[in-house]
């Protein structure tokens, strides 16, 4: 194994989220909102955009500097092209253990199957509600329940195991409908997640009073179908798990407003630009494309990473609620993709 390189607070690097586009097929409220993701909204033009050749090269070092878990994400990953060949290209890295993606689900009946066979391991699916009507409102009516179900069931069709379905709880959007989604996830198998609205980015009009917390969502599914607490898998899982009480099936809680998670915080974010962050509520990231296209050896871009994380200090979630003013500058989560 290898020793994995460590922050101020001695806190290792293990995973790297790799945003692959600033596009997205969806509008949803809390992340794209459609008034300002109209026609005239400029994403990122393909130029600026890191190659997989590229991504891949700083996946190694990365790697090289002790991540072991890659997630793909976006934006929507599924709408860059031809991302089976990027999956292709992570997937023989040596010390990679664990490849995966988080996706809206729209474009796995298509694709599910190819991303198997190229070597992705499992898939992550947002979904915030089976009811059509409070789920269209949210995704800005781009996509109805039936369409994500039937991406659900190609991934599962196509072998990705286990399938985690992620659901953002909004108060008196959403929170109506979570028991019903936490029935159906049991009945399938699928592991959901229910995730406290952050204050990511500064688009989507975040309140605090937006938040259930993650207690009094387990106290709503607990009243229904009885849980017990259960061991997180790993040190750095940012989930807080549960079982059902009748052994079958459990669900996740990530709750980064009510219970922060950055003691154990492991993770770096590259963007689809080439920039690494350090938070996910990071004001500004470091740029990495210009000295990858200058030409930097393997030699000097490692060490621009290396004091990357040496620097590291984040904890956002944890200062958060000692916050007076909020940050006015924070990346937005269609850029790094949560
Ligand atoms: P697993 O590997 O299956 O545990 O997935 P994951 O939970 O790490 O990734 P996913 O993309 O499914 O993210 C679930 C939620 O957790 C999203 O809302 C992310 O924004 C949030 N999340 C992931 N990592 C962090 C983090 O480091 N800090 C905070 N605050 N939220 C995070
Ligand atoms: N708060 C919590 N989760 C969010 N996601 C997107 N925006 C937010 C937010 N403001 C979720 C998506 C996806 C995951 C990567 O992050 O629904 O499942
Ligand atoms: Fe797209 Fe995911 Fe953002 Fe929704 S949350 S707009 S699906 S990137
Ligand atoms: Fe890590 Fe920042 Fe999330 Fe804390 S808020 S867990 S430091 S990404």
């Amino acid at each position: 194994m290898i020793e994995p390189i460590r922050d101020q607070f001695r806190r290792p690097l293990r995973d790297l989220r790799i945003s692959v586009t600033d596009r997205c097929n969806f509008r949803c409220t809390y992340c794209m909102p459609a008034e300002i993701f109209n026609e005239r909204y400029q994403f990122l033009p393909r130029a600026q955009i890191l190659t997989f050749e590229e991504i891949t090269r700083l996946t190694r070092l990365i790697v090289r500097l002790g991540a072991v878990k890659l997630r793909i994400t976006g934006g929507e990953p599924l709408v860059r092209e031809e991302l089976e060949t990027l999956i292709a290209m992570l997937r023989p890295i040596d010390g990679v253990d664990d490849l995966t993606l988080t996706t809206n689900g729209f474009l796995l009946p298509q694709k599910a199957q190819s991303l198997r066979e190229a070597g992705l391991n499992r898939i992550t699916v947002s979904l915030d509600s089976l009811d059509d009507a409070v789920f269209r409102r949210l995704n800005g009516n781009r996509s109805s329940v039936e369409k994500v179900l039937q991406g659900i069931t190609a991934a599962r069709q196509a072998g990705l195991a286990p399938i985690k379905i992620n659901c953002v709880v909004q108060r008196g959007v959403n929170d109506h409908t979570i028991v019903d989604l936490a029935r159906w996830a049991k009945d399938e198998g699928y592991i959901i997640r229910f995730i406290e609205y952050m204050d990511v980015g500064t688009m989507n009009g975040w309140r605090l009073d937006d938040v259930v917390p993650a207690r009094e969502i387990v106290e709503r599914i607990h009243a229904v179908l009885p849980l017990e607490p259960i061991e997180r898998n790993y040190r750095s899982e940012v989930a807080l798990r549960y079982r059902y009480q009748d052994g079958a099936g459990e669900i996740g809680l990530i709750a980064s407003v009510t219970m922060p998670f950055c003691g154990a915080c492991s993770r770096l974010r590259l963007s689809p630009e080439g920039e690494l962050f350090t938070c996910l509520f990071a004001t500004q990231g470091t740029d990495l494309r210009a000295p990858l296209r200058a030409g930097a050896s393997d030699e000097e871009l490692e060490t621009i990473i290396r004091g990357i994380w040496a620097d590291r200090t984040d904890r956002y979630s944890e200062v958060r609620a000692a916050q007076t003013t909020p940050r006015d500058h924070k990346v937005e989560m269609y850029h790094i993709g949560g």
